[in-house]
């Protein structure tokens, strides 16, 4: 079975625990959910076979990667998810919340008649998924240079979810799961960093959302500490008192040409390709070129 179809299983598997649900306004809410790359279903079945088993888990994850979205843009006010206005933004945050609420505690339901170990697995990556969301929200109270607890926001908030894909792949298989974990951990990481960069060199259209909206909404990613590191003092003043502000696009101008000559990009770059190589290092003997293949694709990707 080859991925596209394997994805349609999935998507087919989501849409029938929603119909389970019976109720015609879960139905209508969900129908207006786009999906996205499904990284973390290409991950577990690039690892384990394509079962029934597998292609399950892989729409329990998935489902929980959505619940996890419309809280998302219900805590940092997102207007557009993927190019079309968000469920918070056309049918409100109670509706918002209220349909992560079923898609996660279904996903949950569904989960427990699976084996334990797949269960633990997703069930600790979710608490530490919330854990990191917290960690975000506080991160971006105000302008910080903290990357210790950014790396560890980045590997709670995203690498959470993507280690329980790669687990749960390695179990389902019969795989050493604590290979996989490190990888899935470095993948993430890695993952969020260049989702951090392209925040800031792709356009809106591209990215499905403003430019620099992590910033506007007060998050300090690594380029923005990158930059502040090569700053005078006075520069180092006025970047902080952009975070989290409506800034205007000369502001925009004055951020992205101060990267541009102390070369923030390529800095940030590195740091991402850091992790990817530890990723690639813990499975090196596995094997797997589809491993490798999946973080060439993430250092690579433009969206
Ligand atoms: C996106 O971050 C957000 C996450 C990866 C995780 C969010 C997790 C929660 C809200 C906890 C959910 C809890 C349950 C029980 C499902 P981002 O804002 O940096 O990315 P974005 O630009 O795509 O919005
Ligand atoms: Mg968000």
């Amino acid at each position: 079975m080859n991925t596209q179809i394997a994805f349609e299983r999935i998507k087919g598997y989501i849409h029938g625990y929603i119909q389970e649900c019976k109720n015609d306004e879960v139905i209508t809410l969900y129908s207006h959910l786009s999906y996205g790359k499904m990284l973390r279903s290409k991950l577990l079945l690039a690892i384990s076979d394509i079962s029934d088993d597998a292609l399950r888990v892989c729409a329990l994850i998935e489902m929980i990667q959505s619940a996890s979205l419309l809280h998302d843009d219900v805590i940092d006010d997102a207007t557009i998810r993927r190019g079309t206005p968000s469920i918070n933004a056309t049918f409100g945050n109670k509706n918002a919340i209220m349909l992560g609420d079923v898609l996660y505690s279904k996903a949950f339901y569904e989960l427990s008649v699976l084996d334990v170990e797949l269960a633990k697995s997703v069930s600790s990556a979710v608490v530490r998924l919330s854990v990191g969301e917290i960690e975000d929200v506080s991160l971006s109270k105000q302008f910080h240079t903290n990357r210790e607890a950014y790396v560890r926001m980045c590997a709670d908030k995203t690498a959470a979810l993507i280690v329980a894909a790669a687990e749960c792949g390695a179990i389902l298989k019969g795989l050493n799961k604590h290979i996989y974990r490190i990888y899935g951990e470095n993948l993430g990481i890695a993952f969020q960093i260049i989702d951090d960069i392209l925040d800031i060199t792709q356009d809106a259209l591209t990215l499905g959302k403003p430019s620099m909206s992590d910033f506007k909404e007060g998050k300090t990613t690594l380029p923005y500490m990158d930059l502040y590191e090569c700053l005078d003092d006075e520069q180092k003043e006025i970047l902080a008192s952009y975070c989290g502000k409506k800034i205007s696009s000369e502001q925009e101008i004055w951020i992205k040409t101060q990267m541009q000559e102390h070369n923030i990009i390529h800095k940030s770059v590195a740091c991402a390709h850091l992790y990817a190589n530890r990723a690639l290092e813990a499975i090196a003997f596995e094997n797997n070129d589809k491993l490798s293949d999946i973080i060439t694709q993430m250092l690579n990707r433009s969206f």
